[in-house]
């Protein structure tokens, strides 16, 4: 993957354009929860202020109606966040797609919500085209969105006079490119989640590359009763067991598995308050839910954490948010930090768990996508990125 990278331009006195992914989680109240994506996007801004250029910022928040900008849309409490982290203000700059504004260099400006622009998710080429014309070097650090074709990160990098990946941006092109094509094995994915359903196109790809598939959550109930367990009232997918049989075939032919839980740890419900009890995989009675692995699957999948080269995580084993079922999660959470090898983890759910747990400077690499990092799992070319690599050139 060959693209020009913003550490090797000279950015004296241009004009740069850098569209962020700034999509961060607010409160009722619009206070930011959880400001990684800001703290990512830092390097990028402070390589350009230091190096004399003047900056532009803009990012999507959200998946407002284009045409306005709505009281939920605006990116006022990120410009707050983010003058906090640079130690100088930011100015937040409206109806800014026609220019008529001013930066300075060693200035930052943001450009509120590029979404509320009409034109940007049809990646409208005149909307695009003005964007271009409002800088001399177009960066995208937006490595969350690199999946969507929109106008700030697929348009402008046709047209903008130059058009580069930022440190963030790089960066995790970098670390997944390592964890898939760069391997040291055992490969192990760890795949969690609700749902078979949402991840059948990741399951299947990571089928056909992983030494070990682990799977978590409502997936790996869809996998027991593809065994032909008994699951009880756990929240699975019965339309889905073909295709986690499949997978199963898959692996096992070329001698990869799929470890499945051999115990686990039920309830009658999903609450704060439920009873949790730990019995075999073989012993979950009509009514039970499965919530986590047991005491005896989470040594094993440490056991197989332990002796991996690559870790690719996404998503918990188990409802780790409540204290009773979280014991799976965390146990593979203590193997992932323990472990030698490299570890590369994203998505929301994994986010949180990572926090929870308290192993966030023990992962190898924490990956600011949810949908991009699927999807550039899945192997699929990521618009953004392939606009960036047919620049590489000129
Ligand atoms: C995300 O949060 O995954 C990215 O910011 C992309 O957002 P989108 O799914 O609304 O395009």
């Amino acid at each position: 993957m060959q693209v020009k990278k913003l550490s090797e331009l000279d950015v004296r006195g241009k004009k740069v354009f850098i569209r962020a992914d700034l999509n961060v989680p607010q409160d009722d109240a619009g206070n930011i929860t959880e400001d990684t994506r800001i703290r990512a996007s830092i390097p990028s801004i402070q390589y350009c202020l230091d190096n004399g250029a003047a900056v532009m910022v803009t990012s999507h928040l959200g998946r407002p109606t284009e045409g306005s900008v709505g009281p939920d849309d605006t990116l006022a409490p990120v410009a707050v966040r983010m003058g906090q982290l640079l130690q100088k203000p930011v100015r937040l700059v409206q109806d800014w797609v026609d220019g008529g504004f001013e930066v300075k260099p060693g200035e930052v400006v943001l450009l509120e919500n590029c979404r509320c622009n009409v034109g940007e998710k049809k990646n409208d080429e005149a909307l695009a085209r003005k964007m271009a014309a409002l800088c001399d070097i177009y960066v995208n650090d937006a490595f969350g969105t690199a999946h969507r074709a929109e106008a700030t990160t697929h348009g402008i990098a046709r047209f903008a006079p130059v058009a580069c990946a930022g440190m963030l941006m790089g960066a995790e092109i970098d670390a997944l490119t390592k964890a898939l094509h760069d391997t040291k094995r055992p490969l192990v994915a760890i795949v969690g989640g609700s749902k078979v359903s949402s991840k059948l196109t990741i399951l299947k790809a990571l089928a056909d590359k992983v030494d070990q598939l682990i799977v978590g959550g409502g997936i790996a109930n869809t996998f027991l009763l593809a065994s032909g367990k008994r699951i009880g009232e756990s929240l699975a997918e019965p339309e889905l067991v073909k295709e986690a049989q499949a997978i199963m075939d898959m692996m096992r032919a070329r001698g990869a598995e799929v470890p499945l839980p051999v115990d686990v740890v039920v309830a009658d419900e999903v609450s704060a308050l439920a009873r949790a009890n730990r019995i075999s995989a073989d012993e979950v009675g009509p009514h039970d839910r499965i919530l986590d692995v047991g005491p005896k699957t989470a040594a094993k999948l440490s056991e197989i954490i332990a002796n991996a080269g690559t870790i690719v995580w996404n998503g918990p084993v188990g409802v780790f948010e409540l204290p009773q079922f979280a014991g799976g999660t965390k146990m593979m959470a203590s193997a992932i930090a323990h472990s030698e090898a490299f570890s590369i983890a994203g998505g929301g759910d994994t986010l949180a768990a990572i926090a929870k747990f308290n192993i966030a400077d023990d992962v190898g690499y924490i990956s600011t996508g949810g949908g991009a990092f699927l999807e550039f799992l899945e192997g699929k070319t990521l618009p953004a990125i392939a606009a960036l690599e047919e620049r590489f050139e000129r």
